[in-house]
């Protein structure tokens, strides 16, 4: 029998299908229902730095009246915050107290100077590791592209120095030099990352002529950048560990980002398209495959096709076709 167990930022986990931030992590039913299936751990629903400045917004707009007093706008802003805090808190105790998998806490943020108390409430609530869903729109034409690194990796710095908790930064892929941001996170000591992040789009409803919300599922085909990324820095940068995440929909892509060199793979799209089962039937296909191959332990193939551990690595720089697909 194959042996799925797999270490990911210091976690022990049983197997490398880890259950994506989302809707399936938001409550503790789905939680439930994620340990059942047998994921391997579970990235809680982030909290939203937008979300709970938003909502303190909308509450000091609904009073309007006060809006005269200087400080009204402060005491909502803090009252949001406390209470969409402490409803984090008491989410990640409950799946402590459900859960024998790891449990990481996630937040959607850009400025660490507001999060570094409550980071420290989420630590001693028990979560096991901090996943920081960190992605700027760079949309202010006259910040130039390498403050917007600067400004991530200062990010990075500050968030390490507010936990001992282990770190993955979940990450889009439109910087300039990924390789160069990549290699500059892992000296802030950020513990993982997560290859890539797959955005919320806006769009247009072209009847109501207003914008709207795109459906947000992944397509199978759409592993390839996490591919590519994890096989270029993997054997590069040992003491990283890489998750990856989206377009993951079977055990064969899991297969394939393990072979390039990920600890872990996040899954969600599948998941909420198929309902639990997916983790079972992903997991079937990982030990099928590893008992066809001989392979006794993940680790006996983590990482083999890593550009670092291949002759013809090259490849993975690849961007143009030189043949034709079709003859
Ligand atoms: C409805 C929905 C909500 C999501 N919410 C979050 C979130 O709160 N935090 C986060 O980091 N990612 C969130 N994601 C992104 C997923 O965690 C995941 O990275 C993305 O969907 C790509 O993986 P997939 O191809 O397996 O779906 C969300 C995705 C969906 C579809």
């Amino acid at each position: 029998m194959s042996d799925l167990r797999t270490t990911y930022m210091g976690l022990e986990l049983k197997n490398p299908i880890i259950v994506a931030s989302g809707p399936l992590t938001a409550n503790i039913e789905n939680l439930v229902k994620c340990e059942k299936a047998g994921a391997g751990a579970v990235v809680l629903k982030s909290i939203f730095e937008e979300q709970i400045n938003a909502d303190a917004l909308e509450e000091t707009t609904k009073h309007s009246e006060f809006l005269d007093f200087a400080d009204y706008q402060e005491v909502a802003n803090n009252i949001a915050k406390d209470y969409y805090i402490n409803q984090y808190v008491e989410l990640i105790k409950e799946a402590k107290k459900a859960l024998s998998i790891p449990v990481i806490a996630s937040i959607n943020c850009t400025h660490a100077e507001i999060w570094e108390d409550f980071i420290q409430k989420f630590e001693a609530a028990g979560a096991d590791a901090l996943e920081l869903n960190y992605y700027p729109i760079a949309s202010d034409k006259d910040v130039e592209g390498k403050d917007v690194e600067k400004e991530a990796i200062a990010f990075a710095k500050s968030v390490r120095k507010a936990t001992k908790l282990p770190i993955a930064l979940k990450i889009g892929y439109k910087y300039s030099s990924l390789a160069n941001i990549i290699t500059d996170f892992a000296k802030e000591k950020v513990d993982s990352l997560v290859l890539f992040n797959r955005f919320y789009r806006p769009d247009i409803d072209i009847n109501s002529e207003k914008l709207v919300g795109m459906r947000g599922l992944s397509n199978a085909d759409e592993y390839a950048e996490s591919l590519r990324w994890i096989a270029l820095m993997s054997g590069e940068l040992k003491k990283m560990d890489f998750a990856a995440s989206t377009g993951i929909h079977s055990g064969k892509t899991v297969i394939k980002l393990l072979l390039a060199g990920a600890k872990a793979t996040e899954v969600c799209s599948e998941i909420i398209t198929h309902g639990f089962d997916a983790i079972p039937a992903m997991l079937k296909e990982i030990g099928d495959w590893m008992d066809e191959k001989g392979y006794k332990t993940i680790a006996d193939f983590q990482g083999k096709l890593a550009q670092e551990n291949m002759d013809n690595g090259a490849h993975w720089e690849r961007t143009q076709y030189m043949k034709s697909l079709q003859k």
